[in-house]
C-alpha cells in the first residue's frame, strides 16, 4: 500500500481527494492536515462517510507528515505551497501539488500573474505539468508533478488536438468559459456570496486571469509555435461544473471531417475525454461528479470558425480527479484506479 497525505484537507479539492483516496484499493491515508488548532473528524465533513469512519484531519505537521506519507497532496491556495513542497521533496517525497505554484515555467511570468516571490524558482523546470493526455510519460518519472488549473484542463483540451495538427490559428483563440462557485475556493470572499451568485451571472477578470499564461504554455509547447489566447471567465450559479466554448480560426480547406479526425484520433483509448458526435454538445449534468472532459464541436463555414464546447467538473478532472490519475501514472497503476467515474 503506497502512504498518502492531504495537506489542506478541508477545502474544496482536499475533501474531492479524501473522497477518492479512501476508496482508492492500493493507497492508504496516512495524514490529512489543517492549520486549525482542533483536530476535525473527516465525518463531519463528508457525513456521507457515516459515523464509522475514524479518519481525522490533525493540526499539520511537516515532521509527522514526513514520517508516514511516500505521497502528497498540497490542496492549498496558491502561493502557499511553494514552500511546502519544496521541503517534502527534499524529503524524498512524490509531491502533487494542485495550486498554480509550479505550473509555470518561467520565474517572470508567475511573478508578474501571482504577484508574490517565488521562493523555490529552481524548482519550475523540475516540475511536470500533470496533464495526463499530453505528459503521460514524464509523469511517470516526475517527483514533483504541478496538477493543472481548472480552466485550463477545460481549455487544453478542447484546444491541443487542433493545434498540434495545424489545423486552427494558434494566435486567435478564443476561451469564453464558465465556472461553478466551487472554482473560487471555500475562504470568504463577497463575490462568491449566496446573494451576489444566486439568480445572477457576470463576467470577471476579463482578459486579466491568472490561467491565462498557463493555458498559452501549454498550447505553446503543445503546438511548438507560439499560442495567443483572449480568455474571459465567468461566475455561474451553480456549485460545481465548468463550461468553455472555445472559438477558433481554421486554417484554409480544412473540413469538419478532419476537425472530427483530430479528436478521435486524439482522444482514442484516452480513459476520461469523450468526443461527442459532431453537432452534439455536452453540458454541465454530463460531467458532473466525474472525472470526465467531454468535447463536442462544429465548423462554421460562413467565419472559417471552429467552435468547441467543453465540459468538466472543476474539482476533479480539474483538480482532484485528475490529481489521482496523476499519482495512479506515477506509481505504475491503471489511470482509472480508484477514479470512479459514474
Ligand atoms: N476549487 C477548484 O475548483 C480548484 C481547481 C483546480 C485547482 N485548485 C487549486 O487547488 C488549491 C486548493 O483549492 P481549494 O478550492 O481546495 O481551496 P480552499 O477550499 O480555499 O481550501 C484551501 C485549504 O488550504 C488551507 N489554507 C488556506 N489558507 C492557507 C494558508 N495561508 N496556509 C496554509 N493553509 C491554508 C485551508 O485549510 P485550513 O483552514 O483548515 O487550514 C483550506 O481548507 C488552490 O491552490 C486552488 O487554486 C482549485
Amino acid at each position: 500500500m503506497n502512504k498518502c497525505a492531504v495537506i489542506g484537507a478541508t477545502g474544496y479539492t482536499g475533501i474531492e481527494l479524501v473522497k477518492i483516496l479512501i476508496q482508492h484499493p492500493s493507497v492508504e491515508i496516512v495524514g490529512l492536515t489543517t492549520r486549525q488548532k482542533q483536530s476535525i473528524p473527516v465525518r463531519d465533513l463528508i457525513p456521507a462517510l457515516g459515523p464509522s469512519c475514524d479518519l481525522m484531519i490533525e493540526t499539520y505537521s511537516f515532521e509527522a507528515i514526513k514520517r508516514k506519507a511516500d505521497v502528497v497532496f498540497l490542496c492549498l491556495p496558491h502561493t502557499e505551497a511553494m514552500e511546502t513542497a519544496e521541503k517534502f521533496l527534499k524529503a524524498g517525497k512524490i509531491v502533487i501539488d494542485l495550486s498554480a505554484d509550479f505550473r509555470l515555467k518561467k520565474v517572470k511570468d508567475y511573478e508578474k500573474w501571482y504577484k508574490v516571490r517565488h521562493s523555490a524558482p529552481h524548482l519550475l523546470k523540475k516540475a511536470v505539468y500533470g496533464a495526463p493526455e499530453f505528459f503521460r510519460k514524464d509523469i511517470g518519472q516526475a517527483d514533483l508533478i504541478a496538477n493543472p488549473g481548472c480552466y485550463p484542463t477545460a481549455a487544453y483540451l478542447a484546444v491541443v488536438p487542433l493545434l498540434q495538427r495545424g489545423l486552427v490559428e494558434s494566435e486567435d483563440i478564443i476561451i469564453d468559459a464558465k465556472s461553478g462557485v466551487t472554482g473560487a475556493g471555500k475562504k470568504l470572499n463577497p463575490a462568491t456570496q449566496f446573494c451576489e451568485v444566486h439568480e445572477n451571472f457576470y463576467a470577471y477578470k476579463v482578459a486579466q486571469h491568472q490561467h491565462t499564461p498557463e493555458i498559452e504554455q501549454i498550447l505553446s509547447d503543445c503546438a511548438q509555435k507560439a499560442a495567443k489566447v483572449t480568455f474571459v471567465t465567468h461566475l455561474l450559479p451553480v456549485r460545481r461544473g465548468i463550461l468553455a466554448t472555445v472559438y477558433m480560426k481554421k486554417k484554409k480547406n480544412i473540413r469538419l471531417q478532419e476537425i472530427s479526425k483530430a479528436f478521435r484520433e486524439a482522444y482514442r483509448g484516452e480513459p476520461f475525454v469523450r468526443v461527442k458526435p459532431e453537432g452534439v454538445f455536452p453540458s454541465l449534468k454530463d460531467v458532473e461528479r466525474t472525472n470526465f472532459c467531454d468535447l463536442g464541436f462544429t465548423v462554421e463555414e460562413k467565419t472559417g470558425r471552429v467552435i468547441v464546447v467543453s465540459a468538466i467538473d472543476n474539482l476533479l478532472k480539474g483538480a482532484s480527479g485528475q490529481a489521482v490519475q496523476n499519482m495512479n501514472i506515477r506509481l505504475g497503476f491503471p489511470e482509472t484506479k480508484g477514479i470512479c467515474s459514474l
